[in-house]
């Protein structure tokens, strides 16, 4: 029978030729000013042969960064490095949609190599250490709380992101609301206790969220915006509990946006059928992701559980990994070392195979 996971698929305005997407990996190796170097060129051409590709978490500004050397989209260098980046995926024929992660809160001065302040919806730092320029974790530094008048242009701020993006030849952006970062920041009760309208309910707590969603799509088309989010994720000082309650207003407000995609990092929970929940309340295409295999993929989108599937690690190791699955080649392990450290090793290296 047809394996569906090599049909051609179309999100909004993203026309994938398989629907084995690449999710978004930090690899920490962006080059002075957090611009894309010549090495990323390459490891993202290697990678060309995803149905969609989806780029590292990208600061949309110089307060958004929190991890060592994570890469912008603010400056112009960084809009010329991109360029090259989406030219070299597109020469091989493939899609890449720019991941947009605002670290918020989640932030390690000594990462930024600049002074800037740090923000988030309430002045509480993250229980979490995170790791510092060598690798070895580091506590966070406590943020500011926003003002409600502030995020307009905070919103515009991403928008700005998008905009950048498209002009590097960018197909589109994915909204990074998972794993503790701004935007989950805004939609969770432990890191935002706001008394105004963007905390409280669950609905209230979707407010700037969705505000930076609409603000994306009215510069470039919510055809071209994804949103990445993980139900029940613990990352980052993340209350777990209760998570229909933040996520189905998210959702319904979502809705009549029209998104591209919604990308699902499905935390295969005891309580809840995430997908199932993700389902009932908004029609947007899903891309599921987690711990997924060739076999456990191709079943989600043949129960009409996912319109495409999403690999993370596969891909560090695998550049070919679409071939392999493809033909049932083995795949190749990843070093863990090299994940964030090591230039070009553990990163352009893993060989194709043939
Ligand atoms: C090295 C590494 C870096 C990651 N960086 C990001 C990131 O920047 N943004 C994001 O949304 N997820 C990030 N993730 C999570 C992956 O996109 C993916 O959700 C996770 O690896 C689970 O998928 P898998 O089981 O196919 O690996 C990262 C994962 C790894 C291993």
């Amino acid at each position: 029978m047809n394996n569906p996971l090599f049909d051609a698929l179309t999100l909004g305005s993203l026309r994938l030729s398989n629907r084995i997407v690449m999710s978004p990996m930090t690899r920490d190796r962006a080059g002075q000013g957090d611009v894309p170097t010549d090495l990323m060129v390459e490891y993202y051409r290697q990678r060309a042969s995803a149905g969609l590709v989806v780029t590292e978490g990208v600061q949309p500004s110089a307060v958004g960064k929190g991890y060592w050397r994570t890469p912008g989209i603010w400056s112009q260098e960084q809009i010329e490095g991109w360029a090259k980046v989406a030219a070299a995926v597109h020469a091989e024929g493939g899609q890449i949609v720019m991941q947009i992660m605002h670290c918020g809160r989640v932030v390690v001065p000594a990462n930024r190599g600049y002074d800037a302040e740090i923000i988030a919806p309430s002045a509480l730092a993250c229980p979490d250490k995170v790791p510092g320029p060598d690798g070895i974790p580091l506590p966070t530094g406590t943020p500011r709380a926003l003002a409600a008048d502030e995020l307009p242009a905070l919103a515009e701020e991403f928008a700005a992101a998008a905009r950048n993006a498209r002009a590097a030849g960018i197909d589109g952006v994915e909204l990074h609301a998972s794993s503790g970062y701004l935007i989950n920041q805004f939609l969770n009760p432990a890191s935002n206790r706001r008394t105004d309208e963007f905390g409280g309910s669950g609905a209230s707590r979707a407010r700037f969220p969705l505000m930076v969603l609409k603000a994306m799509a009215d510069v470039i088309g919510a055809d071209r915006v994804g949103l990445r989010f993980s139900p029940g994720n613990p990352y980052n000082g993340m209350d777990v509990s209760a998570p229909e309650d933040t996520f189905i207003p998210l959702l319904q407000g979502v809705e009549p946006l029209g998104l591209a995609y919604l990308h699902v990092l499905d935390m295969q929970l005891k309580d809840l059928d995430t997908l199932a929940m993700v389902r009932a309340h908004c029609s947007a295409p899903i891309v599921a992701n987690n711990m997924l295999t060739a076999d456990s993929g191709r079943a989600l989108i043949e129960a009409g559980r996912a319109e495409a599937i999403s690999f993370g690690r596969a891909f560090i190791a695998n550049p070919d990994l679409v071939a392999r699955l493809r033909t049932g080649a083995p795949l190749a392990k990843p070093d863990y070392t090299l994940l964030y450290t090591g230039e070009e090793k553990g990163y352009v290296d893993y060989p194709a195979l043939g």
